[in-house]
């Protein structure tokens, strides 16, 4: 893919008024725009209920993105390219005038009739959207058109395949962009490129090896406005499903034979099929649940989650699972995930954990010993640090651990591009790597929904675990039984 290549394309996000247009999307359209990955051949076309008018859209994008624009001229150059469309999406008179605009903006910004439709709306209307689009004709275009679709992707595999089977039927698997924003994040993009492109790692990287991998994806907050949403969600939905596994996928598939969409997205579908499905019953002995009731964060007391949706919920806020993996390469190595809200800090890790050397003579006693450990920071810091025993300093035969760490945000002496930034970009040049193949989706339901099932037919003993810690004990207690234990994700977070 030639990334030289600056993409020219019209826009058009459903959902314009609501908060991730206004968060994610303007800012990162802005970003695009000054770093010069796209040109002044680019129109946005917000499109929503409300009967805004042009202005009033401009005024909320200049909002959002006044904070990063060093003057006022290019503030209303760039949002002169913004155009606000007041949208019934049943109706068809909306789709007949948001039809005509979009060829007037195509003529006026010469975007040569590419177009991208972003879902970032109510999920229940993305399939009448997709197919209203089609009936209506703006798919009808001399140029490309894709859809870009928000999670949640369904709430278990049968909507997800309904919801699937009617966006096909407006549109190609090619033409769909299921977005999943830990794969735009860097250090996520980084994992293949960490195994892939390093001997010491690659050669190590399989059941002989390894002990065991941990991913945490741990946050302070609770779950604000969107308890209505959550609530019927979980833990499990809302993260498992869909960045746990996919940040799993990525650290147990196979190198692909070629750095192409098609190659890589069927190593990670291959290795979601190696997932070891769980039974109904067992699903207690691999997967641990947790709900946070009150308890201090930063120094600051907050709610339990039951008093913050106001009903005696039984809705999960934290999930730690054991997860195996049935190939060749991972036979035996547990992959342990944990997530959870109104934990104790913000912070996305992976802890990949090596087996001891057979005859390591350089520790007094096993309490001593310091595995090898390979962890990869994804956020707030990114970075890998090493874990190594050396010689301590004067005392002969003896190990002690240190550290070789890099840190990625102190290299390149700005932040990385945000995770929407890149996969807006992707989505403009046609790379679908970092998006989900709907087997992948599929895949991962069909995994999920063993323990949603599980965990719908029991009351769980709620809240367990107090905000502002690491989760229930019985989380630390589904490794211990295997010998492990988490490790930190901060020095002092135990
Ligand atoms: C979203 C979830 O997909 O990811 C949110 O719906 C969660 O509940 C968020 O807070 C976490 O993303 P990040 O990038 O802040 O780790």
């Amino acid at each position: 893919m030639n990334t030289l290549h600056k993409p020219k394309a019209v826009i058009v996000i459903f959902g314009a008024t609501g908060d991730l247009a206004k968060r994610k999307l303007f800012p990162s359209i802005y970003k695009l725009y000054q770093n010069g990955k796209i040109d002044h051949d680019f129109a946005v076309v917000g499109v929503a209920r409300r009967p805004w008018t042009n202005d009033v859209f401009r005024e909320n994008v200049k909002q959002s993105v006044q904070n990063a624009v060093p003057c006022q001229e290019e503030l209303d150059d760039f949002t002169s390219h913004f155009y606000y469309h007041p949208f019934d999406v049943t109706n068809p008179s909306s789709y007949h005038d948001l039809r005509s605009l979009l060829s007037d903006l195509d003529g006026q910004y010469g975007t040569e009739g590419n177009r991208i439709f972003y879902l970032a709306m109510a999920p229940e209307f993305f399939g009448t959207i997709a197919n209203n689009l089609k009936s209506y004709g703006l798919k009808d275009t001399n140029g490309w058109t894709r859809l870009v679709i928000e999670k949640p992707f369904g709430h278990d595999l049968s909507s997800a395949k309904k919801l699937n089977e009617e966006l096909r039927a407006a549109f190609e698997e090619e033409e769909i962009y299921r977005i999943d924003h830990y794969l735009g994040k860097e250090m996520v993009q980084n994992i293949e490129v960490i195994r892939f492109a390093n001997a010491i790692f690659e050669h190590l990287w399989n059941n002989r090896f390894i002990s065991n991998i941990q991913i945490t994806s741990s946050e302070a907050l609770g779950v604000e406005e969107r308890a209505g949403y959550y609530d019927k969600s979980g833990a499990l939905r809302d993260m498992v499903q869909n960045h746990m596994l996919q940040m799993v996928a990525l650290l147990a598939m196979e190198p692909p034979i070629k750095l192409t969409t098609d190659e890589i997205r069927s190593e990670k579908i291959k290795a979601l099929r190696s997932l070891r499905p769980l039974s109904v019953d067992e699903v207690s002995t691999y997967f641990v649940r947790g709900q946070y009731g009150r308890g201090k964060v930063n120094e600051n007391d907050v709610l339990g989650y039951r008093d913050e949706v106001g009903h005696d919920s039984n809705t999960e806020t934290y999930v730690a699972g054991k997860i195996m993996i049935d190939n060749y390469r991972w036979a035996g190595v547990p992959f342990y995930i944990r997530t959870g809200k109104r934990m104790k800090e913000k912070s996305t890790k992976i802890v990949v954990e090596f087996k001891d050397i057979p005859m390591n003579l350089y520790y007094k006693n096993d309490t001593d010993k310091h595995p090898n450990l390979l962890v990869i920071h994804i956020q707030p810091d990114e970075g890998i640090t090493l874990h190594l025993n050396a010689k301590k300093v004067s005392a002969s035969s003896i190990a002690t651990p240190i550290k070789l760490s890099y840190n990625n945000n102190g290299i390149d002496g700005m932040n990385t591009p945000e995770a929407y930034e890149k996969l807006l970009h992707d989505c403009m040049l046609g790379d679908a790597t970092n998006f989900t193949h709907w087997d992948e989706v599929a895949l991962s339901w069909s995994y999920v929904d063993t323990i949603s099932q599980a965990w719908e037919n029991e009351k769980a003993a709620f809240p367990n675990y107090d905000a502002g810690t690491m989760g229930p004990d019985a989380a630390d207690e589904l490794l211990a039984k295997d010998g492990f234990h988490w490790w930190p994700i901060s020095n002092d977070d135990k």
